[in-house]
This record gives C-alpha cells, sequence and structure tokens, in this order.
C-alpha cells in the first residue's frame, strides 16, 4: 500500500471524504449557527477539474472509496457531470462511489447519479414529525426526504443508510419510531451521538450516549441483537430479528473508533484535512495552481501532513473544549474553525 497515504500508527487509508459544496439548503441547528456560516470566495473553492485531478491522484496511491459531502453536494449545479466523471476512476481501481445528503434535491437526480456510477447513498433525517423537521433543520422539507428514500429503494440503491443525530429533549422520543421504520424498510438507521462544534451550542447533557440508546431500544426489543460490522466501520449494527433493516450507532463521542480510521477529507476549499476534529489541514488548491506543480510533489505533501495524523482525536484530550470549523464547513454537515 502507499506509504504516502498510511501513517505513523498503520493506519492505511483508502477512503476519501470530498466536500464539494459549502452551501446547503438546509440550516440544521447541530450543523451550523443561526446566522449561518461566512462562505468563501468562489475562486477559493475547488473547480470541477482539480476535484477529478485530487481524486485521480489519491485513487492512483490506493483509495478505494470516495464519498462527496458538503454543505449539501446537491447544491453544487454540475453534480451529475462529478459524479460521471469520478464514476470512470472506477476503471483505475475506484470500487465505491458515494454521497452523504439531505435528500431535500435528491431524487429527481438521483437516476443519472446511479447511472453515472453513484453505488452508495446516505441519506440524513433526525425526525419523522414535519414540525420537528422544521424546528431541526430550520427549514420544512421531510416529506421531499421521505420520497427520496422511497425513490432510492426503488432504484435498488443499497445499502442506504439513514443518520439521524439524536438530541435529548429534542428528537430523543423517536428512536423506536426509526427502529419501527426498519421493519419492512431495508435500509440502516443509524443513531448519531451529538458531536460538539463551533457554533452549534452542544452540551453534555443533550448527548444521548450509545450505552443510553442502546438500553431503550432493548426495554421494547429484548431479542435485539449485534450484527458483525465490516472493518473501518464508524457504527455498530444491530438489528431486530425478522426485520428488513438494520439500526447502527455511530460512538464518536463516547466509543471512539480512531483505531481503524481510514478516512482523509478535503475541504471545498481544497484543504486535506486528516481528522474530522482538529484543524490540521494543509492547502492541496494552492499546490495544484501553481505552474510548476508535479505530482510527486503533491504526494510528498499529502504524504507529509498524512504523518502528522494523530491516534485519535487529532490529540485533543477532551472534545468538549475543542475548536473546530462548524460541521457544514468540514463536509459532514460540518466544519470546525
Ligand atoms: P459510511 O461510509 O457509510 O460508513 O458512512 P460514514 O459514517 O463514514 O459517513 P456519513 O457521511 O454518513 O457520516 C455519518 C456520521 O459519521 C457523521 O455524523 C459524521 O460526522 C461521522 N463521521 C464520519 N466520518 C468520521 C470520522 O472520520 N470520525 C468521526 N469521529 N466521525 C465521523
Ligand atoms: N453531531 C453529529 N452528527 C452531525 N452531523 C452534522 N452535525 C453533527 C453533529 N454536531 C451529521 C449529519 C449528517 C452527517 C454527515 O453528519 O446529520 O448525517
Ligand atoms: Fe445541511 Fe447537512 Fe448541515 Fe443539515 S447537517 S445544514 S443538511 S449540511
Amino acid at each position: 500500500f502507499s506509504a504516502f497515504l498510511t501513517d505513523n500508527h498503520s493506519r492505511q487509508h483508502t477512503y476519501l471524504r470530498i466536500s464539494i459544496t459549502e452551501k446547503c439548503n438546509l440550516r440544521c441547528t447541530y450543523c451550523m449557527p443561526e446566522e449561518g456560516v461566512e462562505l468563501s470566495p468562489p475562486e477559493h473553492l475547488l473547480t470541477t477539474d482539480e476535484i477529478l485531478k485530487i481524486a485521480e491522484v489519491f485513487v492512483g496511491q490506493g483509495v478505494t472509496k470516495i464519498r462527496l459531502t458538503g454543505g449539501e453536494p446537491t447544491v453544487r449545479k454540475d453534480i451529475v457531470q462529478l459524479v460521471e466523471r469520478l464514476g470512470r476512476l472506477k476503471e483505475k481501481g475506484l470500487k465505491e462511489l458515494a454521497m452523504t445528503s439531505n435528500g431535500i434535491a435528491l431524487a429527481r437526480k438521483l437516476p443519472a447519479l446511479v447511472k453515472g456510477g453513484l453505488t452508495h447513498l446516505n441519506l440524513s433525517l433526525d425526525t419523522l414529525d414535519p414540525f420537528k423537521y422544521q424546528m431541526m433543520a430550520r427549514r420544512k422539507g421531510l416529506e421531499a426526504v421521505l420520497k427520496c428514500i422511497d425513490t432510492a429503494l426503488a432504484l435498488g440503491v443499497q445499502p442506504l443508510k439513514i443518520n439521524s443525530v439524536v438530541i435529548r429533549n429534542v428528537n430523543d422520543a423517536e428512536i423506536l419510531d426509526f427502529v419501527a421504520m426498519t421493519k419492512d424498510k431495508p435500509v440502516e438507521v443509524r443513531f448519531i451521538e451529538y458531536m460538539p462544534f463551533d457554533g452549534n451550542r452542544w452540551n453534555k447533557e443533550k448527548m444521548l450516549s450509545y450505552q443510553e440508546m442502546l438500553e431503550r431500544i432493548q426495554a421494547e426489543y429484548p431479542t435485539f441483537e449485534k450484527v458483525k460490522d465490516h472493518e473501518n466501520d464508524t457504527s455498530k449494527t444491530y438489528r431486530v430479528p425478522g426485520f428488513a433493516g438494520r439500526i447502527g450507532f455511530i460512538t464518536s463521542m463516547t466509543n471512539h473508533f480512531c483505531g481503524t480510521c481510514n478516512r482523509l477529507r478535503i475541504t471545498s476549499d481544497g484543504n486535506l484535512k486528516v481528522c474530522l476534529f482538529g484543524n490540521a489541514e494543509v492547502s492541496l488548491r494552492d499546490l495544484l495552481r501553481q505552474p510548476d506543480i508535479t505530482e510527486d510533489k503533491l504526494l510528498e505533501t499529502i504524504g507529509m501532513a498524512v504523518k502528522r495524523k494523530h491516534k485519535q482525536h487529532a490529540g485533543i484530550g477532551n472534545l468538549e473544549h475543542m475548536k473546530n470549523r462548524p460541521m457544514i464547513l468540514i463536509g459532514d454537515g460540518m466544519r470546525k474553525t
């Protein structure tokens, strides 16, 4: 495996997450402050050719999975074309081309995206109540997301994961409703421990731990059982025997999974970010825009950044006190400043 993508803790980075826009058509409270975030000037953002170039370099070094994130990836105007072009990297070793979307404006584009090579889809949905949806996302949209889930299933997109950030006294009463949703729908609902980012007003009391969520589900479904996870998964997977779908828990706060981390990120302004947490970033965009840039120089810079990756949580002892971009600007919803 590429020495450039192997860190000092022997982790091989085969998964690249590329944020393709800072914009979003929702305003989720846990992801961005009410006033929104300051967007980068357009010339700071990666062009489609630059995204392709970066993807190609990483695939050349052994990356087999690319996930497009945002902001909201469907907000990027040339999303279909971008996916088609990235899809061609399958001839060079790319195996999975994935996207994380809020599903608001996706359904219509989904057939073309799947045709273009999209293989995996994760949709964010935190509540099944239209009023609560509007409260959490500061916009309407539940119906569109539900429709998108059905469109994706009809197109045979599998696995189809649904990300649900659980916040106490906001949507935690709906955990069992989401479990019930997996009875007939072949989806994997993943409950995410609420994480702190700049401006999202996180506090410990608002977070439900993996343990607490698990206990609530087990009380209702005593046969709730663990199933085997894939190596490098962010989630711990369970199911109710007989149900079509599954349940996962993303336990970044109480049970980190840094030891098996295989991810690197590219922010939409072209920085390589080696860990979701922490501020260490290096600009690949600036390098790419140098007239005499060579692939060797790019790889040298990437390699040095990867070698500096900390063993866990970017070396931050207590995540509750960290500074980071708000999630929206990281490319998972969030980016820390
Ligand atoms: P898969 O590729 O399907 O495993 O999805 P994923 O979990 O990698 O990505 P997704 O975009 O669906 O993100 C779901 C949740 O996982 C979000 O809350 C992310 O912030 C969190 N997450 C994604 N990558 C990382 C990571 O590298 N570290 C931590 N701690 N959390 C992550
Ligand atoms: N804590 C946990 N998950 C978050 N996401 C966005 N902000 C947060 C947060 N503060 C999730 C979104 C999306 C995924 C990519 O990241 O809900 O599903
Ligand atoms: Fe948009 Fe996702 Fe952030 Fe919600 S969590 S505001 S859908 S980027």
